[in-house]
């Protein structure tokens, strides 16, 4: 009779976990700044929009900002974004853990190779911003670094 008890215990607290990790994983998918988008990290360069790194103009108060991050350094020519629009950065890692981080700004994002990290940012100041990575990826951490130019 109590072996009963505890096996509805059981089954009730299995359904109480079970919901828990399901509305977790429900609510991630929906967080604004885009969730857990996921790449093939030996795709990367054949997905889109990660095929064509840069800056793209989305309509007339958004910007597209695609950048994959490898050991040692960011691949985006040319990063160039007007001031006061909206930039929507988009990163993601070929090879191991690195940061997108902009200095003198609050963007700071952890990329890790099979996701695509995003992150909405409006530069308030013209001027050319250093991005780099503070995240220690290897040998080459410190010299893994660029620039974004705001206009
Ligand atoms: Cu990449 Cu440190």
């Amino acid at each position: 009779k109590y072996e009963k008890i505890w096996l509805t215990l059981g089954i009730a607290s299995l359904i109480v976990f079970l919901s828990v990790v399901g509305v977790s994983a429900f609510s991630q998918n929906h967080t604004p700044a885009g969730g857990m988008e996921t790449i093939d990290p030996k795709k990367v360069n054949e997905t889109a929009p990660f095929d064509n790194p840069g800056v793209t103009q989305l309509d007339d108060d958004t910007y597209q900002a695609t950048i994959v991050a490898m050991a040692f350094g960011y691949n985006a020519p040319e990063l160039r974004v007007p001031v006061g629009k909206e930039v929507i950065f988009k990163v993601t890692s070929t090879d191991v853990v690195h940061s997108f981080t902009i200095d003198n700004t609050k963007v700071n994002m952890m990329v890790v190779p099979g996701r695509i990290t995003t992150k909405s940012y409006t530069f308030e100041k013209p001027g050319t911003y250093l991005i780099l990575c503070n995240e220690y990826c290897g040998t080459g951490h410190h010299m893994m670094y660029t620039e974004i130019e705001v206009y």
